[in-house]
């Protein structure tokens, strides 16, 4: 008995004495930094992180149980979207969670303050040798190769064990910023086949680049629509120091659209953000996004979001803060677009989950949420090898609707050239590596993958969410930057598109006394006729042809192009 009484009064003085030998839990890892980064050196032990602590939510089943009941047709609920207090309270930590986090933290000295509305992310600012302290962690500056940008990550953090339940991610830790975000780039210069304010545009669809008026023929949308319910709005993210110009969208609003000359957008700013008008500051991705979206959601308020550097993490921070930003809104807007997104593989799955999540409270709360997919094909970023096929975030997400791109095939037949529809190669889609496939896609893509046969096998993960889910076109769409007309290529181009044709679709339920679209896709999924079925193109990358097109819901192009009658007709209008 005394012997075995000595030994264990030992240990416990040692635990006592040795605060490092405190029971911790690894709460995420990784192997190696994400591609393209190299580790440098350790981080600075006095320089201060401001790290994001992401508390456990009380309910996030019932959130996910209510965002599918308000977004599903036929739904008693159907349209009934929550509010943000409801919301709130589904998703605020209980009291315990609180108080477990906030009393480790007092105890350490540090000082946490709340970061949402609904309480679920406190902020913390500590200095480098804290942190390391604090979680376990060896926080280094990483290199990205390439591009020279230099970031401090983690390859691995813990919390106390006590804490397993209450602290769900700290932030910024294992995720890896995207140096190489996807957006928009020139492509060839766009190719005017009519005058400038000459408003027969059709032939030009063809034979040069894409309009707002070839996509209204394109996609049925009436040439006088005009949006007239000003509580109805569509939000464009910018990030990254993208700025958009008034006198550049009125320079392409005389050229294409001269009924709507005059229209402008407004600003918000969140971390920093700013919106200088020089023509020079005028970038390509938020000039598309603009263009494209005043420019085809005729009449409807536009509003750019300018999200800045403040949060010093590039978009994955932006990506949060732009979210939280719109939750704390007492009316967010009805349709968000974002064309910026990252690999899957660079963010750790407690992040893309605990995003996710937010999308379905905004969703929740009747926001539809549009990203575009991506534009390495099945590569995801196009810059990198790869063996498997890479998907992109947030697309991999169920509770947002991701939107491909497809070009104009141009053949001959006779002396009359004809424009069709099919898969722009760069279009990304593909399975997530880190979110199951939700039931309301589940037999569109069991059909996909049985005919598809054994094709890819072992390079994606058929339970996966699949995306996109719809495409638009997204190849030499003309848009203005510091006053010059320049073509544009993307899916996204394609993003923009389709969140201007929900925000007119949300225009007439307004105007008919009902409930906006909200989350998406229960109602595309249940409306697979409304959409132009795209059969050709496919997506390559990872040295392969990637995903083929075919009949119904595909990985390149999702359910199709819209169709803006019959999608009108499905919402019961
Ligand atoms: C951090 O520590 C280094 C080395 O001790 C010192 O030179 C530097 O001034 C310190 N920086 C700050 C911001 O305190
Ligand atoms: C969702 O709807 C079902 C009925 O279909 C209902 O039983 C359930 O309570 C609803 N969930 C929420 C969170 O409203
Ligand atoms: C518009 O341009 C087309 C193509 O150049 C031309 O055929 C047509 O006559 C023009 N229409 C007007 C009203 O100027
Ligand atoms: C373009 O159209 C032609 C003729 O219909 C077809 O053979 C070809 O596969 C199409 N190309 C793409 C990329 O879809
Ligand atoms: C678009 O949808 C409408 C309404 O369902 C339908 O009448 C029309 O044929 C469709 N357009 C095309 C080109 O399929």
């Amino acid at each position: 008995m005394v012997p075995t009484l000595f030994v264990l009064s030992t240990l416990l003085a040692l635990a006592a004495a040795t605060p490092v030998a405190r029971d911790m839990l690894v709460r995420e890892s990784r192997l190696r930094p994400a591609t393209g980064f190299v580790w440098t050196a350790s981080a600075p032990a006095n320089t201060t992180l401001n790290l994001r602590l992401a508390l456990a939510q009380s309910n996030t089943a019932t959130l996910v149980d209510a965002l599918y009941n308000v977004s599903t047709p036929g739904h008693p609920s159907y349209g009934q979207h929550l509010s943000k207090e409801e919301v709130e309270q589904l998703v605020a930590p209980s009291p315990q969670t609180v108080n477990a986090v906030t009393a480790w933290l007092q105890q350490a000295g540090v000082t946490a303050t709340n970061a949402t509305p609904a309480g679920d992310w406190l902020s913390i600012s500590v200095p480098v040798s804290q942190a390391n302290d604090l979680f376990d962690a060896d926080f280094a500056v990483y290199t990205h190769a390439e591009s020279g940008q230099q970031t401090i990550r983690t390859m691995r953090y813990s919390v106390p064990l006590s804490l397993e339940s209450h602290l769900d991610l700290v932030y910024p830790t294992t995720s890896f910023p995207s140096p190489t975000l996807k957006k928009a780039q020139f492509t060839s210069p766009f190719a005017l086949k009519h005058d400038a304010g000459n408003n027969s545009f059709t032939a030009g669809c063809v034979q040069g680049g894409i309009t707002p008026a070839c996509i209204y023929d394109l996609y049925n949308i009436p040439a006088n629509i005009r949006a007239t319910q000003k509580s109805n709005s569509l939000g464009v993210s910018g990030f990254i120091e993208q700025f958009a110009n008034q006198g550049d969208l009125q320079t392409f609003l005389g050229a294409f659209r001269p009924d709507l000359q005059g229209d402008q957008f407004a600003l918000q700013t969140l971390d920093g953000g700013q919106n200088p008008q020089q023509a020079s500051k005028a970038g390509i991705e938020a000039s598309l996004d603009i263009q494209y979206t005043v420019g085809i959601a005729a009449g409807v308020p536009v509003t750019f979001i300018s999200v800045g550097e403040q949060n010093q993490d590039g978009a994955l921070g932006g990506f949060l803060d732009i979210i939280n930003f719109l939750l704390s809104e007492q009316n967010p807007p009805q349709v968000l677009t974002t064309s910026y997104g990252e690999d899957e593989p660079d963010i750790s799955p407690a992040l893309a989950n605990n995003l996710c999540n937010a999308f379905a409270q905004l969703g929740a709360r009747g926001t539809s949420i549009l990203f575009s997919s991506g534009d390495g094909g099945v590569a995801g970023s196009s810059s990198q090898s790869c063996s498997k096929f890479v998907p992109t975030f947030p697309s991999g997400c169920p509770f947002m609707t991701s939107v491909g791109a497809t070009a104009l095939n141009v053949t001959q037949q006779g002396n009359q050239l004809i424009g069709t529809e099919s898969a722009a190669d760069f279009s990304s889609g593909g399975f997530s590596n880190v979110f199951a496939a939700p039931s309301y896609q589940a037999s569109a893509v069991q059909t996909y993958l049985s005919g598809l046969g054994g094709a890819n096998k072992g390079r994606f993960n058929a339970a996966g969410r699949a995306f996109p889910d719809v495409s638009a076109i997204g190849h030499d769409l003309g848009i203005v930057v510091d006053g010059q007309l320049q073509g544009v290529d993307g899916t996204s181009c394609s993003a923009p598109v389709f969140a201007s044709m929900v925000a007119l679709l949300n225009d007439a339920l307004a105007g008919a006394g009902k409930a906006p679209l909200g989350f998406l896709n229960p109602f595309l999924y249940a409306n697979p006729g409304a959409f132009f079925d795209i059969t050709t193109g496919d997506n390559p990358g990872c040295g392969t042809k990637g995903f083929p097109a075919s009949e119904g819901w595909d990985p390149v192009t999702g359910l199709g192009t819209p169709n803006f009658t019959a999608l009108k007709a499905a919402a019961g209008l």
